[in-house]
C-alpha cells in the first residue's frame, strides 16, 4: 500500500531500527507520566518547583553561615546599647502607674499638675473617653445610648456591659497610678488605651478624671468660704429646694 518510494526508504534503513523508534517513544512518554503522577499524589517531600516566584524564598536560619558579614554568622548579635522598648520601663511612677509595686498615689515628677495639663485632659478625655463614659463620666455616652437602642430592639447578638460611672465610690477612691494603669491597660470589657494614646497624656486624663470626680462630686464644705455664699434658697425667692422634693 506504501509507495514504492518510501517502501525503499524503509529497507535501507539500519536493521532494527523501527523498534528504537518504538522504544523511544515510549520512553519519552514517561516524564509527563510522572509528572502527572507527582502533581496527583500526595508526597512527603517539597515538590520540585522550576519557577520559584516567591513561595520558597532563599531565607538564612539560625547557626546557619552567611557569607555577607565578615564574621560569617546569619544570626547578627545585638548592637551594644540596644534597648527595647518593653525594657525602658525604669521609671515605673511615670511609665506603668505604680511604685514598689502598688499603684502610685502622685502624679509621677514629669508631670507638672497645671491648667495646661487639665486642658489638654480635657481634650483627650472628650476624644477617647466620652464616647462611652459620658461628658461628665458618668458612664453615659453615646454608644451606651446606641448599644441600649440596639439591645431594645432585640438585635441579634447584642450584648453589652455599661461603661463605668467614675463617680462611683469605689472608683473615686482609686489611686492615681490605678486611673492610668486603666487607661494604659483596659480592665475587664474595656481596651487599654496604651497604643493610642501618648504616656503624658494618659496623665493629663488622669488628671481631667479627677477634676470631673472633685467637681461633680463636691460638697459645698469643699469650697473655701462656702456658708457666706448664696445658695439657690436664697437666689431665687420662694424656690425651697425641699418642697420640690427628691424627685
Ligand atoms: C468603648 C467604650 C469605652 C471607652 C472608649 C472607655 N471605656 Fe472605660 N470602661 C468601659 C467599660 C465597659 C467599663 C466597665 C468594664 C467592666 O466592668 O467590665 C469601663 C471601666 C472603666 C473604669 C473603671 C475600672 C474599674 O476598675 O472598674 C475606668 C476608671 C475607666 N473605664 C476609665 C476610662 C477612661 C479614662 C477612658 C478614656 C481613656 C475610658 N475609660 C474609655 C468602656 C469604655
Amino acid at each position: 500500500m506504501l509507495p514504492e518510494k518510501l517502501k525503499t526508504m524503509l529497507s535501507d534503513l539500519p536493521p532494527g531500527f523501527m523498534y528504537l523508534v518504538v522504544l523511544a517513544t515510549s520512553l519519552a512518554l514517561v516524564p509527563p507520566v510522572l509528572i502527572l503522577r507527582a502533581r496527583a499524589v500526595p508526597s512527603e517531600h517539597r515538590r520540585i518547583h522550576l519557577i520559584q516566584n516567591m513561595d520558597n524564598q532563599p531565607k538564612f536560619f539560625d547557626q546557619q553561615e552567611n557569607l555577607l558579614f565578615r564574621d560569617t554568622r546569619s544570626m547578627r548579635p545585638r548592637v551594644p546599647g540596644t534597648v527595647s522598648r518593653s525594657q525602658m520601663i525604669g521609671d515605673t511612677h511615670y511609665f506603668l502607674g505604680t511604685v514598689d509595686g502598688e499603684f502610685a498615689t502622685t502624679f509621677p515628677s514629669q508631670v507638672e499638675v497645671d491648667e495646661a495639663l487639665l486642658e489638654r485632659g480635657r481634650i483627650s478625655f472628650e476624644i477617647y473617653c466620652l464616647p462611652c463614659h459620658g461628658v461628665q463620666g458618668k458612664g453615659d455616652g453615646i454608644i451606651h445610648h446606641r448599644a441600649m437602642v440596639l439591645l431594645n430592639a432585640g438585635t441579634n447578638g447584642t450584648t453589652w456591659v455599661q461603661p463605668k460611672s467614675l463617680h462611683e465610690e469605689a472608683i473615686q477612691d482609686y489611686p492615681l497610678g490605678q486611673i492610668y494603669w486603666t487607661i494604659t491597660n483596659g480592665v475587664r470589657n474595656m481596651a487599654g488605651y496604651k497604643s493610642q494614646i501618648r504616656v503624658e497624656d494618659r496623665w493629663a486624663i488622669v488628671a481631667w478624671v479627677e477634676a470631673l470626680q472633685l467637681s461633680q462630686d463636691a460638697s459645698p464644705d469643699d469650697v473655701p468660704g462656702a456658708e457666706s455664699l448664696p445658695t439657690i434658697n436664697n437666689v431665687i425667692p420662694g424656690d425651697d429646694m425641699d418642697e420640690e422634693g427628691d424627685s
